[in-house]
């Protein structure tokens, strides 16, 4: 699959000097395109869920390649996890995708963004509708007990194109209500609307599609989205982050900020 990709082992890989080093510490491959990976984590590092932080390698110049990325963990994990696409001709994830444990990365300790719970003012229901590796920050987030503190409901919606890229977010959704240390937060506020848009699955369709044609509030047993009860965080391509504000604007939604919560957040998901 991935035969015209020639890795080289650049000595400097793994030089001792390397700053903000980590260690990877896991590694899953979920398709050909798609990975996880766990680190460890800084002590210093503290972050608020949904929120991203700069990762890479060392290029072949010798300096830092670094690139967005989501952390997936929530904030209470010793370590740290990520989820990526492989980008075959991808300056950083052509080469990230080979990681092993044991291997080091680069962190830039810094975490920012706006997918954070703080960005939202209260509401009865919290919606997250993310595309591809979109669903990265709501790993974070549907692991963190906050989420369900602050809210009834929580609703996971993710699309892709095939089934088999569905399958990092079924598995972490299925496993939560059984989770020693969130599992009884979570019960049954967590609802889970997975779709695909080019595989034939038993759920089809495009996010922005399902809102407006009101089929997942009918899958549901939902009402429609509310200004008043209603918030949403977005996570995805540049068009579908554009197509969902309309979505949500147009069920009455405003967009907020860390400095101005409001009723609904946007960012890209990071790819490269
Ligand atoms: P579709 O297959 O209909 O394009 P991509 O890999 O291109 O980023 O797409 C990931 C998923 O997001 C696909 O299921 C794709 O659906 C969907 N998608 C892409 N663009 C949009 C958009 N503007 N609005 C809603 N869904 C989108």
């Amino acid at each position: 699959m991935n035969e015209h990709i020639t890795v080289t082992n650049t000595p400097t890989a793994k030089t001792p000097t390397l700053p903000d080093a980590q260690t990877v510490t896991q590694v899953r491959h979920w398709t050909d395109s798609l990975f996880s990976f766990r680190v460890t984590r800084p002590r210093s590092l503290r972050f608020r869920s949904g929120e991203f932080v700069m990762i890479g390698l060392l290029g072949d110049n010798g300096k830092p390649l670094l690139r967005a990325y989501s952390i997936a963990s929530p904030a209470w994990d010793d370590e740290l996890e990520f989820y990526s696409i492989k980008v075959q001709d991808g300056p950083l994830t052509s080469r990230l995708q080979h990681i092993q444990p044991g291997d080091e990365i680069i962190l830039r300790p810094k975490p920012v963004g706006t997918l954070v719970l703080d960005a939202l003012l209260p509401g009865k229901r919290l919606w997250f509708f993310a595309t591809g590796t979109g669903i990265a920050p709501f790993a974070s987030l549907m692991r963190d007990p906050d989420t369900y503190e602050r809210y009834d409901e929580v609703i996971m919606m993710h699309t892709c194109r095939d089934a088999a890229e569905l399958d990092y977010g079924r598995e972490l959704v299925e496993s939560l209500s059984d989770d020693p240390l969130i599992g009884e937060m979570v019960g049954d506020k967590l609802r889970y609307y997975p779709t695909t848009t080019r595989e034939t699955t038993p759920h089809m369709g495009r996010i922005t599609d399902n809102l407006k044609s009101g089929k997942v509030f009918e899958d549901l047993g939902l009402p429609p989205i509310n200004p008043d009860t209603d918030r949403g965080m977005v996570c995805g391509s540049l068009g579908f982050n554009t197509d969902m504000k309309d979505a949500l604007e147009g069920f009455g939604l405003k967009e907020g900020a860390n400095s101005d919560p409001a009723q609904y957040v946007v960012e890209k998901a990071f790819v490269g």
